[in-house]
């Protein structure tokens, strides 16, 4: 998949919380050696190593595909690439109000390890706290 495609995917994913990365962000993180992509034509997960640590950027789904497992194949083959390039935990961030993604990384064994205030803006710009999120790959 190409920078561009990868950024129309993300806005599609997050309509009203983009996540932001520009084109240029998504060919960078493509050529970089310690960058995880998996992107088909339901979703995509894009993260990174860091020494023996994976970290989930994020995570998406096209609207009129979820609730079909795809977001818990991209997370499980995400954890595959991770240990494959040497990392044995993985963590993420995620709003806690974001009730779908919260049930996904719970169903897959994901525990919350930390909360960082007012992190993120919801849809309506208001402060919304972030759970930090681990698991032992
Ligand atoms: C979060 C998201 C990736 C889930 O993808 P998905 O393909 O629908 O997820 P799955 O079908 O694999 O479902 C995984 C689990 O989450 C639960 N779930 C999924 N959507 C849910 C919802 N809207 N509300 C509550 N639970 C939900 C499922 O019931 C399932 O649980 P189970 O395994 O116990 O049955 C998708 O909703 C999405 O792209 N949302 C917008 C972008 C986003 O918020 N990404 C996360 C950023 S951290």
């Amino acid at each position: 998949m190409t920078p561009a495609e990868l950024a129309e995917m993300e806005a599609l994913c997050f309509p009203e919380t983009p996540v932001t990365w520009s084109v240029s962000d998504y060919g960078q993180h493509l050529e970089n050696p310690h960058s995880i992509t998996i992107a088909g034509d339901m979703g995509f997960i894009i993260g990174r190593i860091i020494e023996d640590e994976a970290e989930v950027i994020t995570l998406g789904v096209l609207p009129e595909h979820r609730h079909a497992g795809h977001g818990t194949d991209l997370l499980a083959t995400f954890q595959i690439k991770a240990k494959q390039k040497g990392a044995s935990v993985a963590f993420l961030e995620v709003s806690a109000e974001n009730e779908a993604a919260l049930a996904l990384y719970k169903s897959a064994g994901f525990d919350r390890v930390g909360r960082r205030r007012k992190y993120y803006a919801n849809a309506k710009g208001i402060a919304v706290d972030a759970f930090i999120l681990k698991k032992t790959l």
